[in-house]
């Protein structure tokens, strides 16, 4: 079966770029990357894409006179890539909503977060300011609002004490880093569906169990 075609649309470090690179190696993995756009020339994600073969393009928002004309521009090379579906990796541009209507169920971000808590940016600071025992983050189909949209997969991390926002952040990373692939697997099988704004999966998805945060046996 042909494997769905992916574009990735990235402003930085691009680890969750490579995760998915990663993911994508597997010679039954059901998706590949095509295409990698960053809107900022200096972003390490571009070489992580180049070393691994896939078509770079860097479209920076400031040449543009509105987001609109960006965006159009997002359009034109993720069509001329025949791109089928959009992966936000740390994308860190608002789409217009004609973009988004324009692929809609078929454009997905990663959050930092268990959505809809700590929607936004600082989300690791926000978590630890709020005390709470477990955080995470959120694949999740974009619409226009802001980190909003149907959720795909979820994965929560516990809050530890000591932590600070960088070390909450990397147990978080991590945490991405599996969620993102099996959420773009889930997609690219055909198992994903929208139903009134919530995702329905079809077929098993391996348990990992429950997550208690502070442990039980106390
Ligand atoms: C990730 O934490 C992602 O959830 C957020 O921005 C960060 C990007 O990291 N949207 P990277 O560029 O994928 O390493």
């Amino acid at each position: 079966m042909a494997r769905l075609r992916v574009g990735v649309l990235i402003s930085g470090r691009g680890s969750n770029l490579q995760a998915l690179i990663d993911a994508a190696a597997a010679a039954d993995f059901p998706a590949e990357i095509v295409l990698t756009i960053s809107n900022r020339p200096d972003a390490q994600g571009l070489e992580r894409a180049a070393k691994a073969g896939i078509a770079t393009q860097v479209i920076e928002h400031g040449r543009f006179a509105s987001r609109e004309a960006f965006d159009a521009a997002l359009d034109q090379a993720l069509r001329a890539g025949r791109v089928e579906l959009v992966c936000n990796a740390g994308f860190m541009r608002i789409l217009s909503a004609g973009f988004v209507e324009a692929w809609r169920d078929r454009l997905i971000n990663i959050h930092p977060s268990l959505l809809p808590a700590f929607p936004g940016l600082h989300t690791h600071e926000r978590a630890l300011q709020a005390g709470v025992r477990l955080h995470g983050c959120t694949v999740h189909f974009v619409r226009s609002k802001v980190d909003e949209g149907p959720i795909i997969v979820q994965a929560a991390v516990p809050v530890l004490a000591g932590d600070d926002a960088e070390k909450l952040a990397g147990r978080v990373l991590a945490a991405e880093h599996r969620a993102y692939p099996l959420a773009l697997a889930l997609i690219a099988a055909g198992r994903v569906r929208v139903e009134g704004e919530r995702v329905v999966t079809e077929g098993a998805v391996p348990a990992t169990g429950m997550l208690l945060n502070p442990k039980a046996e106390c």
